[in-house]
């Protein structure tokens, strides 16, 4: 009896970003991160799977291309961990280990633009294994984190830390859930997609050089994120807007300040994203209080941070700087999501 399942998962952002591995293998991270996962609704990845014993061989579709699992190690990985879970939770006499599967999985949006694309997508294929073959879910986390590190946050909706861990062999390097998406309703996420192409440096070869080459990655690790770790936690926790806003600006800041201390440097921001993070903090100045933060992952594009009560006004504003910003543009498109639902 073939199984069917499609699900869907969301990306998530990181207010505190994950940058450096102690272990490439494992996927074991140098530092804890926090992130808010966005709504289901807005930026995510689709994933269909069929499993029987009727399916002749694993394949993988990723947004209508056939993807290699031989020479694609981390998705082999997830194959292969999901299959040993299987054997541990159905018991040795489910032949269900054996069955081979076929995944078409679909983004809609940009695929590794900076967007988070992979987060959502192996969030969504480990969600969708696990839900065909009912296993139980207190490890998928470890295993999304195995395909991309970031993935392991998208498997929980609302604001979700990774704690790093200490253990060799990553058994307390997993995702938990901070406050769940209807803690701070009135929290809003404006994506600014200011260029969708691929990224020249992914992210895995980035942190592989910033490991090898940057002193001010050593200090961030040691000396900023556990103190920061602990406060934006406790912002998000007393819904204080303008710590948590603080503490997202400068984290994003300090990330794409170690990009450039990487020898040789990785440049992930543009001439539209210096603009966006003057404009915010312009307009945090004229009005006199921290209404807008701004964050960039590996990439160009904005992902900003408001509250509902101060949404109209500030995109009327932003309307007026960047006139591209309407729909449509392929400048500068502008998405409004809502927080946040689980998979
Ligand atoms: O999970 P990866 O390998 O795509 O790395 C993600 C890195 C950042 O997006 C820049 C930061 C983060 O914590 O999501």
């Amino acid at each position: 009896m073939d199984k069917v399942v499609t699900c869907v998962a969301p990306v998530n952002i990181a207010v505190i970003k994950y940058w450096g591995k102690r272990d490439e293998h494992l996927i074991l991270p140098l530092n804890d991160s926090v992130s808010l996962t966005l709504d289901c609704d807005q930026m995510h990845t689709k994933t269909s799977i069929i499993a029987g014993p009727l399916i002749n061989e694993d394949s993988v579709w990723l947004n209508g291309q056939i993807m290699s699992i031989e020479r694609n190690e981390r998705l082999k990985k997830c194959f292969d961990l999901i299959r040993n879970l299987i054997k541990i939770q159905k018991g040795k006499n489910s032949q269900e280990e054996k069955w081979k599967i076929k995944v078409c999985s679909e983004n809609n949006f940009p695929t590794a633009a900076g967007l988070a694309s992979s987060a959502a997508g192996y969030a969504c294929l480990v969600y969708t294994l696990a839900n065909a073959f009912g296993l139980v879910n207190k490890d998928l986390p470890s295993i999304a984190r195995q395909g991309s590190g970031s993935a392991c946050r998208s498997i929980y909706g609302g604001f979700v830390q990774w704690t790093a861990g200490v253990d060799d062999q990553g058994y307390d390097s997993t995702a938990v859930q901070i406050a769940a998406d209807t803690h701070w309703p009135e929290m809003r996420i404006i994506i600014l997609v200011v260029n969708d192409s691929k990224k020249k440096t992914s992210s895995t070869v980035g942190m592989k050089q910033a490991v090898k080459t940057s002193e001010l990655l050593k200090y961030r690790i040691q000396k900023c994120v556990p103190e920061r770790t602990k406060e934006i936690i406790q912002a998000i926790t007393d819904k204080n807007f303008e710590k948590f806003a603080e503490i997202t600006m400068r984290d994003s800041n300090q990330f794409h300040a170690i990009c450039l201390d990487t020898y040789p440097p990785c440049v992930y921001l543009n001439q539209v994203s210096h603009e966006i993070i003057s404009f915010v903090h312009d307009y945090n100045e004229a009005t006199g209080q921290v209404k807008v933060a701004y964050t960039f992952d590996a990439g160009p594009n904005a992902f900003l941070f408001i509250q509902q009560n101060d949404l109209s006004l500030f995109m009327s504003e932003l309307v007026n700087v960047f006139p591209t910003v309407q729909p449509n543009s392929s400048y500068l498109r502008g998405i409004v999501s809502t927080l946040p639902n689980n998979i």
